[in-house]
């Protein structure tokens, strides 16, 4: 079978489940907002700032990704960094957001978590009302911080709880588990959140099993590793829980060393439920479309495969049933030459 055109798998409804907003702060926009808020970045221009990304593991990424994040400031600058990624969006496809934003990267530097979460709401509410995307946003603890750090966040959170749908759990991953969160995980439960974590990106099976089972997440982000434990692949398949998969991110942060290397074709073939998704953007090189381009440039991607992972992003997202169906009855029409 031919591999899908970019028009075709532009045109298909898509979700993005696994999107840092934090990553989506251009070079560009991270100078003009520098200026705009008086700081001085320790690097002369955007093309010596674009040279630095040139990872090694995850950790090399986050430093930059903090530090950038530093000329964040104001209530605007949350809603132009939000807005900005809309507008890709709109774009590419997409038709609904649940993105993380990580308070505690904003809190730590002395800001009140009403700052980012107003910009970032007010963005997202006219993302609905002007390009009619929709949105769940989800906040995300830092789990190389405590725990305490994280029940002290979702505390914070709460006069605003309207405000997000859901909580996640990113940042360094190795000798951060899961375990480490079972109580702010089971308090967000209590409170009617949905639960999802980053696990198996950089970690083992293990922590994808932990995820699971101690915090009883809905989704795995990324969750690539999972290929070291065939038990744990056959649950994943039998339970069909959702990997938010960033195949991008995978490679710029050398999990994978080329894009042919790449596990996700071969677990979608197997039946599991796998979506892609573009992680930090202006760090990896691409928005959601330029992530499946990539994809089946390297490994192929039919028609129906395309089709299949744009259908799992609507399935797998917290959209209520009957939105769910209604975007999946527009998927299934969209014709291959329209
Ligand atoms: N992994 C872990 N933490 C992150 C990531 C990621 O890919 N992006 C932003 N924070
Ligand atoms: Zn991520």
């Amino acid at each position: 079978m031919p591999n899908a055109d970019t028009d075709f798998i532009r045109r298909l409804p898509k979700a993005e489940l696994h999107l840092h907003l934090e990553g989506t702060l251009e070079a560009e926009l991270m100078f003009a907002l520098a200026d705009r808020n008086k700081i001085k970045l320790p690097y002369p221009d955007v093309a010596t700032l674009k040279a630095a990304y040139d990872f090694d593991n995850l950790q090399s990424f986050l430093n930059l990704y903090y530090q950038g994040a530093d000329v964040l400031r104001t209530e605007q600058d949350f809603y132009d960094l939000t807005w900005a990624y809309l507008q890709r969006c709109a774009d590419d496809g997409v038709v609904h957001v649940e993105p993380f934003f990580d308070p505690q990267t904003h809190t730590q530097r002395g800001l009140p978590i009403e700052v980012p979460l107003q910009g970032i709401h007010r963005a997202l509410v006219d993302g609905e009302q002007k390009l009619g995307i929709t949105h769940a946003l989800i906040l995300s603890f830092l789990r190389d911080l405590s725990e305490a750090s994280a029940l002290q966040t979702l505390e914070s959170a709460m006069p605003f709880r309207d405000r997000f749908i859901g909580v996640g759990l990113d940042s360094a991953e190795q000798g951060n588990p899961p375990s480490k969160f079972q109580q702010v995980f089971q308090k967000a439960r209590e409170l009617g959140f949905h639960v999802v974590a980053h696990a198996g990106e950089e970690g083992p099976p293990a922590y994808i099993r932990e995820a699971l089972e101690l915090l009883q997440v809905e989704r795995i982000d990324h969750g690539v590793r999972c290929t070291d434990d065939p038990d744990l692949v056959d649950e994943l398949k039998q339970r069909f829980i959702p990997l938010t998969v960033c195949p991008l991110s995978n490679t710029r942060l050398k999990v994978f060393r080329t894009m042919a290397d790449h596990n996700l074709m071969a677990l979608l073939d197997q039946g599991l439920c796998i979506t892609i998704n573009a992680d930090d953007p202006a760090y990896f090189g691409g928005y959601l479309l330029d992530n499946f381009i990539a994809v089946r440039d390297a490994l192929g991607m039919t028609e129906s495969q395309a089709r299949q992972l744009a259908r799992n992003s609507l399935t797998a997202s917290f959209l209520p049933d009957h939105r769910k169906d209604e975007w999946v009855t527009r998927l299934e029409a969209i014709a291959v030459n329209d």
